[in-house]
């Protein structure tokens, strides 16, 4: 869709509602982050998951009052706001609807066109708001909660899936083993905590799919593997440590190993790693020493949901900017469904 307001667009209001995390965030060109809230919700703790029903009703209860936070903070109005993005998709529906009809009617009661963002794509361009962001091309690999994606970049806009998981994400998996390990939600910095204290060499542990060719990746047999051994051996807080460790280093070994392999088949050497897992310092640790060429990530505030990432999102498609008031919202989205971008970067 053009728009009747394309380069306009220099400061963006940011919604992220797609899944536990409530945030809204302004970013302007130029400057980057102006304000940001997060607000993530706990309730899920005791359920051991994210439970939509709850997760739809917090962001209606928090969002709005997140808005005028972010703006007051800025010491600006809502007039200093050129778009509003929204992360339209993937993720859980009832959650993105809340955040697609607030931004929809908010950009509405003050004039102003929305953008519609990929959540995913927001992860992807989060290391452009480092000081020193990546050149494209490069290799994105994105490990959520809900993903695990390798793909190749281009441009903002271009993007070429080079593998994914063919069942659980890498997120998932922390998630699933903490549950198992019964150490808390969120999972993933729960058993990280606890591998610190393990030995990752005690156990032995797959790599899985490493072993052939391809950039697909599939962690339920690790995650079997891991239920299996907690279930025969975990009996003590050691062997719990050990098993935490060693299910890291697995999943770790594995991404590095595909990460390696996707940047030979591009012949490309810059990587940037983005989405709640690249939080993980023994992840980076092991990306930044064992590939070749340099490796990116989002500032660590920015790893996990946000809604700073949907603005630039947003502020990188503001050529897609429309009239305000169509809630539409896409659960499932491929994200090479995307259509290229149409304004050449930067403005
Ligand atoms: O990107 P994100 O906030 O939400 C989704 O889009 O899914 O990612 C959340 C995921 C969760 O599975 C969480 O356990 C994982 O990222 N995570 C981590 C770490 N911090 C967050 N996994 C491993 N180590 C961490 N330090
Ligand atoms: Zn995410």
């Amino acid at each position: 869709m053009q728009s009747q307001f394309p380069t306009a667009v220099s400061t963006v209001l940011g919604i992220e509602t797609s899944c536990d995390e409530t945030a809204v965030a302004l970013y302007r060109h130029g400057q980057g982050i102006v304000t940001q809230a997060v607000h993530t919700q706990l309730d899920h703790a005791k359920y051991g998951g994210v439970v939509p029903e709850l997760a739809s009703r917090d962001h209606v209860r928090k969002l709005a009052p997140m808005i005028r936070q972010v703006l007051e903070e800025a010491g600006c109005g809502p007039a200093a706001v050129d778009a509003v993005a929204y992360t339209a998709g993937p993720g859980l529906a009832g959650a993105l609807l809340v955040g697609s009809a607030v931004a929809e009617g908010y950009a509405r009661g003050i004039g102003r066109p929305t953008i519609a963002v990929h959540h995913m794509e927001g992860h992807l361009l989060s290391p452009m708001l480092e000081p020193e962001p990546p050149e494209f091309p490069f290799v994105a690999l994105l490990v959520s909660g809900g993903h695990t994606m390798l793909i190749e970049v281009q441009a903002p806009g271009a993007y070429r899936l080079l593998g994914e998981t063919l069942d659980d994400a890498a997120g998932e998996a922390f998630d699933k083993t903490a549950r198992l390990l019964d150490v808390g939600y969120p999972g993933g910095p729960e058993v990280a905590r606890l591998a610190e204290q393990g030995d990752a060499g005690r156990f032995d542990f797959p790599r899985p799919m490493t072993d052939r060719p391809g950039l697909d990746f599939s962690f339920s047999g690790l995650k079997t593997h891991t239920r299996l051994l907690i279930e025969r051996e975990a009996d003590d807080a050691q062997t719990r440590a050990d098993i935490a460790a060693g299910f890291e280093r697995a999943v770790v070994d594995t991404l590095v190993i595909k990460c390696r392999r996707a940047l030979k088949q591009t012949r490309l050497d810059r990587l940037i790693v983005a989405g709640g897992v690249s939080a993980n310092r023994r992840l980076r640790a092991a990306l930044d020493t064992k590939l070749p060429g340099r490796v990116y990530y989002p500032p660590l505030a920015l790893c996990t949901d946000n809604g700073a990432m949907i603005a630039l999102a947003g502020w990188y498609r503001r050529a897609e900017a429309g009239r305000a008031g169509t809630i539409a919202v896409r659960p499932r989205w491929p994200l090479d469904e995307l259509p290229p971008l149409t304004v050449a970067e930067p403005a």
